[in-house]
């Protein structure tokens, strides 16, 4: 052994036996790594890529996702495509930041028992959703995915639809005072066959505007799940995103 080595070997000892001074080491070296993840954090403007094409969420939609948040459905339903060319090719284009941008809390989930339901919307009919959610055997034999069929009983509750825009837009999402005062009529005009849906619309781009449960008499939980499902990555049109390069 040459001397060198001895030295550098005497130096470790020491800081291997001397716990203040290894802590200290052990800090300055995690210090380093946060610093260089965190920092540029202060000089760009934001962490996501602003996309054409998204939009706040329709009252009726928000009540949609309320209920797959109450009802548990993300823990056996992730909402992120991943930029891998297997997700790619099984659920299309990968999901962006942008198009979770307006989701508090995100949806992204971590547990796959059922697909991914990033890009669900219009790829199945309204018919389809709710023969499934009543029972999901009856459309999928081999499903292990539970029954929701109390959903088309439950009357969706109108009244605090102002109130929850407002929590929303307390956070960033941007909607309008008009957006926050008329949510309630555009929760009903969403799903009622008879009503005007043409303010809703103009508010919300490529808002769906049908009777999604098959019961034109009522607004019901099975209405808002299904213009949920429904509208799922279908805002943004991923042929013009700039954001999307072809997969590696
Ligand atoms: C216990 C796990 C589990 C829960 C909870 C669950 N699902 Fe599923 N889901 C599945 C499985 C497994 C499938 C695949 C088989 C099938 O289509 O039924 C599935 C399929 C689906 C599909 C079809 C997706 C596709 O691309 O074919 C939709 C839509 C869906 N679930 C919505 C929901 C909603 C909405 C809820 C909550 C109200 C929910 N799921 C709760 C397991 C679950």
């Amino acid at each position: 052994m040459t001397n060198t080595t001895k030295t550098g070997m005497f130096s470790h000892k020491k800081l291997e036996r001397n716990v203040t001074l290894l802590g200290l080491c052990a800090l300055g070296a995690v210090a380093i790594g946060g610093i260089v993840e965190i920092a540029p954090l202060f000089w760009i403007d934001s962490t996501v890529e602003k996309v054409e094409g998204m939009r706040p969420y329709t009252p009726l939609e928000l009540t949609g996702r309320n209920v797959y948040i109450r009802e548990g459905c993300y823990l056996c339903h992730s909402q992120m495509i991943r930029p891998f060319r297997d997700e790619v090719e099984r659920y299309g284009p990968y999901s962006l930041a942008a198009e979770s941008m307006y989701d508090h809390p995100f949806q992204w989930g971590s547990k796959r028992t059922g697909p991914d339901l990033a890009r669900v919307g219009g790829r199945y009919s309204d018919e389809w959703h709710r023969a499934h959610l009543k029972n999901p055997r009856s459309v999928v034999p081999e499903s292990i995915m539970p029954p929701y069929a109390f959903l088309a009983e439950r009357e969706v509750k109108v009244g605090d639809m102002s109130d929850h825009l407002t929590a929303l837009s307390r956070v960033g999402v941007p909607y309008t005072e008009e957006a926050i005062k008329e949510a309630d009529a555009d929760l009903i005009a969403q799903a009622d066959p008879n009503a005007n849906s043409d303010a809703l619309k103009a508010r919300y781009p490529k808002a769906q505007a049908r009777d999604y449960d098959g019961d034109p008499t009522k607004v019901t939980e099975m209405d808002a799940v299904v213009a949920y499902l429904q509208m799922l990555g279908t805002l943004v049109d991923h042929q013009k995103a700039k954001a999307y390069e072809q997969p590696r």
